[in-house]
């Protein structure tokens, strides 16, 4: 008889067996920097994660550092907003400066910053309006001195978040031109239309005043479409491929790792981070187990990089810390 039970019968049997593994090295930590003083803020929706002022910033890294987490990816939340995002390319911006003190004091912390216009723009959407709709050729204008910006001030890695087309062909071309030919792009290359998005609107700052995602970012119900965006990004040079959100885009995640020899990341995203903490805190499941065995399945379904709000509790497991 075919017994798969065999290789099950003991932890010692199951760890040479096992498939796949959640190490520290594929995590990357989102981090919430709001220009002020003194800010250290809690965000409801996300338990365990708060936005902080840069002058506060520095016991959050230390723990990341101190965990081993290779990466942050940064988020700005500038004090004021205007129709283009313009702060976004001001090289003296809160995502610049924030930049700038990482890599001063933390260099060997990889620094990948957001590149998007929504928590810079009055109106919340991801580029400058026109018509009551985001003018694309417009915002890669835009995109591309917003990127310069953040690679003069010291990234490591930029990710394109706001689903423009063209843009990871502006950005590299503008990059190029400035002699940051070296510097990395991770496209958010399939990114849907999501409610799972919700709590980090909160957290950033970024709920569109008006209207919704839905003409920038992908319907929920497309896959085909999903090699399509994939495929665009990987012709115009994106370095890594990333799929956003993660748990319920899992097919996609395995589709782009059988499609592609780059690597491919998930964006494991704040409603998701929300329903496991929220379901733990009433006690209806075990956080920790939900926790690791869903971003084990990100890793199951071909993912290299998991981008998490859980990254330093998943480190501190690992670690036994
Ligand atoms: C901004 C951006 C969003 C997220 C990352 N970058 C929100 C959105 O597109 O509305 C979502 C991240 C999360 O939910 O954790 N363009």
């Amino acid at each position: 008889m075919n017994r798969t039970r065999r290789l099950r019968k003991s932890e010692g049997i199951r760890r040479l067996v096992r498939e796949n593994q959640l190490t520290v090295d594929d995590l990357i930590y989102p981090l919430f920097i709001e220009e002020g003083e003194n800010i250290e803020k809690d965000i409801v929706s996300m338990p365990g994660i708060k936005r902080f002022s840069l002058d506060r910033l520095s016991s959050e890294l230390d723990e990341v550092v101190s965990l081993n987490i290779p990466a942050v990816l940064l988020f700005g939340i500038p004090s004021s907003k205007d129709g283009e995002g313009s702060e976004t390319w001001n090289d003296q911006g809160i995502l610049q400066r924030t930049i700038r003190f990482v890599k001063k004091h933390y260099p060997n912390l990889y620094v990948i910053t957001d590149v998007c216009f929504c928590e810079y723009t009055d109106h919340g959407h991801c580029g400058v309006m026109h018509n009551n709709d985001v003018d694309n050729d417009a915002t890669l204008v835009n995109i591309a001195k917003q990127v310069i910006s953040h690679a003069k001030a010291g990234a490591d890695m930029v990710a394109p978040s706001g689903m423009m087309d063209g843009a990871i062909q502006a950005m590299r071309e503008a990059l190029d031109a400035t002699g940051f030919y070296d510097l990395p792009i991770m496209g958010y290359s399939v990114k849907y239309a999501s409610a799972f998005y919700g709590p980090f609107r909160e957290a950033a700052d970024s709920t569109p005043s008006f209207g919704d995602r839905k003409t920038y970012q992908m319907d929920p119900a497309n896959r085909d479409e999903a090699f399509r965006e994939a495929a665009f990004d990987d012709q115009e040079g994106a370095d890594i491929l990333m799929v956003k959100p993660a748990l319920s885009y899992l097919d996609v995640v395995r589709d782009l790792k059988n499609t592609y020899d780059r690597p491919i990341a998930c964006y494991n995203v704040s409603g998701e981070y929300a329903m496991i903490k929220a379901a733990a805190a009433k006690g209806w499941i075990d956080g920790e187990r939900v926790m690791m065995e869903s971003l084990l399945s990100m890793k199951r379904a071909g993912a290299d990089i998991i981008i998490t709000y859980f990254a330093k509790e998943v480190a501190r497991i690992l670690s036994n810390k």
